[in-house]
């Protein structure tokens, strides 16, 4: 979601004019997107404006002017401590204010001197306000949900990103018609909770995510969507049913289980038992067969026993994901778990990280190696690093390598899978 949001930011600032820059020292504005998801995210903002600051300094002396900026969830979160904690800064908006961007550069060009912050949740929706949406490349992302309702007791998202909204269905139908119309193949809905998008038809009506992706899935010159992050307690069998009708959805899906004990479960507050989490994937197994499964895992939330994280890695044996996001529980300041006195110690966090990511790892490359003398689709969306390479995405968004000349760029080809390690695949194309 922060790539999508930098790249409207990008957007707000070159319809003022404005050019990207390679340097930091050459640019005149300065924006940091931040997360404030877990600790080290947000510390990193800090050690940052650190660098900025010095290169502020240093242009100051050759009388050139640096504005700097901070957005998202930092700042939702952190309020004027954020000018506290650096007096680089110069203005401060949180993740649902970034459309007032223009106003803010406008006063404070003509007030050097103020310091702005914006972090109310406003009343309006800032996708009324973005103007339209550009491709960013043959895979483009589009923002269709926003905010959480949940409250996982480890989680931040609710205060920063606020109550869930979902944007209109024809808000959405536009930007996408006009992101293939710009080139893109692919789009990629998102939301923190996309799968419990409910947005609103012309007539008032509200439309789940599988009512909007059958509408997408009739865009013409669109070939592959996907949908991220989803939420297990809300897979209806109207979106299972989409990925046994849509060839056009990529058989995989990021379905975030965080942990496989029922106890730990609870304790985060997530509306659904392992049990439950199983049958959702049993049911989507059967709607498509081919389906990957990925998902996020939190190691040591305070009161997890060995049970709890044998727990885990049970349930890793048993869904077999074919790639995972795994992370040490980091106490967030607000959230309930924070304060929860059983607290599990960094050391111990540590070795159930390193052993859960081992199992994660093998299962990971076990899949790309069962991939290995298959004929996939692959959408070639980037040059490689080497002259004569390019590369793309299977449906299961795995990186895969070829040989090929540029004329392949921003096509799906298809590529027999010839070598595969954890992180990517190589192959030869066969065919478009
Ligand atoms: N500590 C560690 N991981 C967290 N996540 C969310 N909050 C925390 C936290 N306090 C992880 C969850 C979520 C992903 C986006 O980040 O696994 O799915
Ligand atoms: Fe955070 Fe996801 Fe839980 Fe919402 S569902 S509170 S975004 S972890």
């Amino acid at each position: 979601m922060n790539v999508y949001d930098s790249h409207r930011i990008a957007g707000i600032l070159e319809n003022r004019g404005m050019k990207e820059v390679a340097r930091i020292d050459d640019a005149d504005l300065v924006i940091f997107n931040t997360c404030h998801i877990r600790e080290k995210a947000a510390e990193k903002l800090f050690s940052d404006l650190g660098r900025a600051d010095l290169v502020k300094q240093a242009r100051f002396l050759e009388r050139k002017d640096t504005i700097i900026g901070v957005v998202g969830c930092v700042v939702q979160a952190e309020d004027e401590q954020v000018f506290r904690r650096s007096g680089a800064v110069d203005f401060a908006l949180g993740p649902l204010a970034y459309h007032r961007l223009g106003k803010v550069l406008d006063d404070l060009l003509k007030n050097r001197d103020s310091l702005i912050i914006d972090t109310e949740f406003p009343p309006e929706s800032k996708f009324d306000y973005l103007g339209a949406n550009k491709a960013e490349g043959v895979c483009s992302y589009i923002a269709i949900q926003e905010g959480c309702d949940n409250f996982c007791t480890y989680c931040v998202v609710p205060y920063t990103r606020g109550v869930e909204t979902s944007r209109p269905i024809d808000d959405v139908v536009k930007e996408a018609r006009k992101l293939v119309a710009d080139g893109a193949l692919e789009l990629n809905l998102l939301g923190q909770n996309v799968n419990s998008y409910h947005g609103e038809d012309n007539n008032g009506k509200e439309r789940n995510l599988a009512y909007l992706l059958r509408e997408l899935s009739e865009i013409d010159g669109l070939k592959r969507l996907r949908y991220t992050t989803s939420y297990p307690a809300d897979v209806d069998d109207d979106l299972i049913a989409c990925h046994r009708d849509l060839d056009i959805l990529m058989p995989y899906l990021h379905l975030p289980i965080q942990s496989g004990s029922d106890k730990i479960l609870k304790a985060m507050n997530r509306r659904h038992t392992k049990g439950q989490y199983m049958e959702v994937v049993e049911k989507l197994y059967k709607a498509n067969p081919r389906i990957g499964f990925a998902s996020d895992f939190i190691v040591g939330f305070p009161g997890e026993d060995d049970k709890d994280f044998q727990a885990t890695l049970d349930v890793v044996d048993e869904v077999k994901f074919i790639t995972a996001f795994s992370f040490k529980y980091s106490p967030r300041p607000g959230t309930p778990a924070a304060e929860y006195p059983n607290q599990i110690s960094d050391k111990v966090k540590r070795e159930r990280l390193k052993i859960l990511q081992e199992k994660l790892f093998a299962y990971q490359t076990d899949f790309n190696r069962q991939t290995i003398g298959k004929t996939v689709p692959v959408l070639l969306e980037n040059k490689g690093r080497h002259a004569g390479q390019l590369t793309g995405r299977t449906p299961w968004m795995q990186n895969l390598y070829v040989c090929a000349d540029g004329g392949y760029l921003n096509k799906i080809v298809d590529v027999k899978v010839e070598s595969a390690t954890m992180n990517s695949l190589s192959g030869k194309i066969i065919g478009k």
